[in-house]
């Protein structure tokens, strides 16, 4: 079982963890490019990010963001630690956090290979698919 521990915070807090591991996911994995990986919502946005403990190191391996129009985004784990549960324990602590705030609904863009990730959740598909930085795109919206 990994030791991990989950820290929601402010960009101030968590950029310099948050923006390693996008930058490893979304830039150089799937090629999206600087410029629309940081954008002004970065600033409100409430991260967390996902910390792992081996061999006396804590290493930050996955980050989410929520934003105040309860949209998630930027979900992303590193490739080496995929397929553990990982990305799973993250949603599941911000929809923990979103009900605490007392939201009714949360919505995202999956992108679409990771829909069934999104359903695993409760999440359900709504419309149709579009690209986004040319990455085929479905929006997903959860009741909680
Ligand atoms: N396709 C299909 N099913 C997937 C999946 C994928 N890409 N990724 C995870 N799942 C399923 C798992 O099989 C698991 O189901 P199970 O519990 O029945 O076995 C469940 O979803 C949870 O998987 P988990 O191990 O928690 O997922 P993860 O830690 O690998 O994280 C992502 C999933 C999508 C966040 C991760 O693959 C990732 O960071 N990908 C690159 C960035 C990305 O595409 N982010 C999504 C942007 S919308």
């Amino acid at each position: 079982m990994i030791d991990f521990k989950i820290q929601a915070g402010s960009w101030s807090e968590l950029a310099q963890d948050a923006m390693q591991i996008r930058r490893d996911v979304f830039i150089l994995e799937q090629h999206i490019p600087e410029d629309e990986e940081w954008d002004a919502l970065d600033a409100s946005a409430l991260h967390f990010v996902v910390y792992v403990k081996e061999k006396n190191q804590v290493q930050a391996i996955a980050t989410a963001r929520l934003l105040a129009n309860n949209s998630i985004g930027r979900v992303a784990v590193l490739k080496a630690y995929r397929g553990q549960g990982i990305g799973r324990i993250l949603m599941l602590k911000i929809i923990e956090q979103a009900k605490f705030e007392q939201r009714v609904s949360l919505k995202l863009s999956s992108q679409v290979h990771a829909i069934p990730f999104y359903e695993s959740l409760g999440f359900a598909v709504q419309g149709d698919e579009y690209l986004d930085c040319g990455i085929p795109h479905i929006d997903m919206t959860l009741s909680i």
